[in-house]
């Protein structure tokens, strides 16, 4: 099931947007789909909630067998309308303290790099897009998963400046984080997103590159919402 260019347009154009980990992809994403009345995903925390499932059956997150089956068996449910966004994996309702602590951040890439449970999450995210008018986020997206989307982003920035967002929205969180360390976080996680073998974080063909270094979020929002504009036109 894919979400075709010339079908979904009527029904709402398909958005993707990926990039690197602290790009602004998630916040400029879900404000603009806000604000142009489209659906919003953002994949990572299904890879997040995942990893919370496999921690709590006791399953071993780097075998690709064992997560591809659970992935395949688990039913997840999106409720983005909460922020951060909640999702319900089998029956379990999982909010940002469940997704984003320490323990899920040191397991998700190992998740992420398995094909089994790519290919499982793929099919969901396929499903989910099949009716139009959404903003899917996350780092195979305009390439792997919706490749045929309408408009396609890629948002990035240097990891110096990533890795001051990540400080900045960890002290918001109330926790302390040196900044060598975030810089240390940022360059670990585009190592491990960049060069895993399965569906690497790239810039996907046709993709509209964004800078986002020098830009604040509503410039950003701005951005994103005339490329939309713009490539829904294009399409319609
Ligand atoms: O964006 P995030 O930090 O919440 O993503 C969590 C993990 O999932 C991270 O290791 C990247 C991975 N991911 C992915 O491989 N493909 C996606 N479409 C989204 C996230």
């Amino acid at each position: 099931m894919n979400a075709g260019r010339n079908t979904s347009v009527s029904r709402g154009p398909v958005v993707a947007i990926d990039g690197p980990v602290a790009s602004g992809k998630t916040s400029v994403g879900r404000e603009a789909a806000t604000r142009l009345g489209l659906r919003f995903l953002d994949t990572g925390i299904m890879y997040r909630a995942l990893t919370w499932l496999a921690l709590h059956c006791g399953q071993r997150v780097d075998d690709d067998e064992v997560m591809g089956r659970l992935a395949e068996s688990c039913s997840m449910s999106v409720a983005d309308a909460e922020r951060p966004a909640i999702i319900i994996v089998d029956g379990h309702t999982l909010g940002a303290d469940d997704l984003t602590s320490e323990e899920i951040d040191r397991n998700v890439s190992a998740v992420a790099a398995g094909s089994a449970a790519r290919r499982a999450l793929l099919m969901q995210q396929r499903a989910i897009a099949a009716d139009g008018g959404i903003v899917m986020v996350g780092r195979d997206i305009g390439s792997v998963v919706l490749p045929d989307a309408d408009v396609k982003l890629y948002f990035e920035a240097s990891p110096e400046e990533r890795a001051r967002r990540r400080l900045q929205q960890q002290k918001e969180a109330g926790s302390v984080l040196e900044y060598q360390q975030a810089l240390a976080d940022t360059n670990l996680r585009d190592r491990l997103d960049s060069q895993r073998a399965d569906s690497p974080l790239t810039v996907p063909n046709g993709a509209i590159v964004i800078n986002t270094e020098r830009l604040d979020f509503a410039q950003c929002v701005a951005a994103v919402i005339s490329r939309i504009d713009a490539g829904s036109d294009a399409h319609s």
